[in-house]
C-alpha cells in the first residue's frame, strides 16, 4: 500500500539542518505540515521563517528541544496543539565518541523513548488514529570496520530496537508502523567534522579514519531527504533501508556489491575466485555452514537495503578487506 504525505502532521527532531532538514523540505513539498524540533534555538528559528515564507506560515513550525530532557514536556503540548501526529521521524543525532553516555542518550535512548512515546499516542488499539516512526539508524547500524565503536553500538541498538517494535505482530497489534533509514556517509556537519579533523574520537585513531573516509562513497543530504519520503511511501513496517552513495534505494537493493565498502575485494578462496568469500582467516565467529567452507556471494540476499520483516534466528557476519586494506564486517539482518 502506498502512503500519501498530503495534510500529515510530521515532527522531525535535529531538523535544524543536516539531514533532517533535508526530510524536512521534502516532506513540506509533498504537502505534509512539519514540525521541527532540535537543540539549537538559533538556527531552528532561522529554518522556519525560510521555510514558512516558501511552504505557508501553517505548514511549519519550530519548537526548541533536547531530546535527552524534553520529551514529556515537548510531546505534550504538541498532543495538545496538533491532536494528532502521523509521522514522527527520530533523527537527530551525534557523533561523539569522547562521549559514552551522551552517544547512547541521544542516539539510542531518546530514539526508544521518543517511539514508544508517539506508539502509544498513534496506536489504534488504545483510541489513536495508527501513523508511522521513522528512526535513523546508520549504514553502521550493521556494518562493522575498525572505527566509532560507540556510535556504532548506538546505531545497531537503533536498528535492533526498530525491526522488534516494528514487527509484523506489533504493528498489526497497534497500527504503528515503524521502521529504519541507514544513510552511507552523507555531507553535513557532522560528517564535517571527520573532514576538518575535529571529528571527536581517541587521538590515537584520527590520522588512520580521515584516510579510511576518503574511501567512502559521499552522498548530499537532499538524496537521503528524497530517500525518506520513498520509504514512508512503500515500506513495511520493521524494515530497514539503505541510503548510499547517492544510489536509488532499490538499487541497492538489488546489488550483491557494497560500493561503499568495495566488496570487489573480499577475501579470495583458495582458488582465488573473487566472486567468493570466506569465513576470515583470524577465526571470527564459525557462522559458515562448516568452518572454512566458502560461500558464494550471489547465494546471499543484499545486505544494503533489507526490507524483510522475517525472523532470523542469528545475525550472519560476512567479512571483508576494502581496497585500503581495512577489515570490514557485514552483518545480515
Ligand atoms: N551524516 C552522515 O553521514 C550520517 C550517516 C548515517 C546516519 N546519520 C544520522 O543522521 C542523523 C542526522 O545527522 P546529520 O548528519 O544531519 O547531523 P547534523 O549534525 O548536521 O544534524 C544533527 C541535528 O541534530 C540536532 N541535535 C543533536 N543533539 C540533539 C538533542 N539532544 N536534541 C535535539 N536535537 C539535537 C543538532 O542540533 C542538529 O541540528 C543522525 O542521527 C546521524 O547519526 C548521519
Amino acid at each position: 500500500m502506498e502512503r500519501d504525505l498530503k495534510n500529515k502532521v510530521v515532527v522531525i527532531t535535529g531538523g535544524a539542518q543536516g539531514i533532517g532538514h533535508a526530510i524536512a523540505i521534502k516532506f513540506l513539498t509533498q504537502s505534509a505540515k512539519v514540525i521541527i524540533l532540535d537543540l539549537n534555538e538559533r538556527k531552528g528559528n532561522e529554518v522556519v521563517k525560510t521555510l514558512a515564507a516558501k511552504f505557508g506560515d501553517d505548514r511549519v513550525a519550530f519548537i526548541k528541544c533536547d531530546v535527552t530532557k524534553d520529551l514529556d514536556e515537548v510531546s505534550s503540548k504538541i498532543f495538545k496543539d496538533y491532536k494528532h501526529i502521523d509521522v514522527l521521524v527520530n533523527n537527530a543525532g551525534i557523533a561523539n565518541e569522547l562521549d559514552l553516555r551522551a552517544i547512547l542518550e541521544v542516539n539510542t535512548i531518546a530514539v526508544i523513548e521518543w517511539t514508544m512515546k508517539f506508539r502509544e499516542h498513534m496506536r489504534t488499539d488504545k483510541g489513536g488514529k495508527g501513523g508511522t516512526i521513522i528512526n535513523m539508524s546508520s549504514l553502521y547500524g550493521y556494518v562493522c570496520d575498525a572505527f566509532l565503536p560507540f556510535y556504532k553500538a548506538s546505531k545497531h541498538a537503533v536498528l535492533g530496537f526498530t525491526k522488534t517494535i516494528g514487527h509484523e505482530r506489533n504493528y498489526s497489534m497497534t497500527g504503528v508502523r515503524v521502521v529504519a533509514i541507514c544513510p552511507g556517509y552523507t555531507k553535513s556537519q557532522l560528517t564535517d567534522n571527520i573532514k576538518n579533523k575535529d571529528v571527536k574520537i581517541p587521538e590515537e585513531d584520527k590520522e588512520d579514519y580521515a584516510e579510511y573516509v576518503k574511501t567512502m562513497l559521499w552522498q548530499e543530504v537532499d538524496v537521503v531527504g528524497n530517500a525518506t519520503e520513498e520509504v514512508f511511501r512503500v515500506a513495511d513496517s520493521g524494515s530497514s533501508w539503505a541510503v548510499i552513495g547517492g544510489q536509488p534505494i532499490e538499487k541497492q537493493h538489488k546489488t550483491a556489491h557494497h560500493p561503499l565498502l568495495d566488496i570487489g575485494r573480499p577475501y579470495l578462496s583458495d582458488s582465488g575466485d573473487p566472486h567468493q568469500i570466506v569465513s576470515p582467516p583470524h577465526g571470527g565467529p564459525a557462522y559458515a555452514a562448516s568452518p572454512g567452507s566458502w560461500s558464494p556471494l550471489q547465494n546471499f540476499s543484499a545486505p544494503t537495503a533489507i526490507s524483510s520483516t522475517s525472523y532470523v534466528p542469528c545475525p550472519l557476519p560476512l567479512e571483508f578487506r576494502n581496497s585500503k586494506g581495512y577489515d570490514v564486517q557485514l552483518i545480515l539482518l
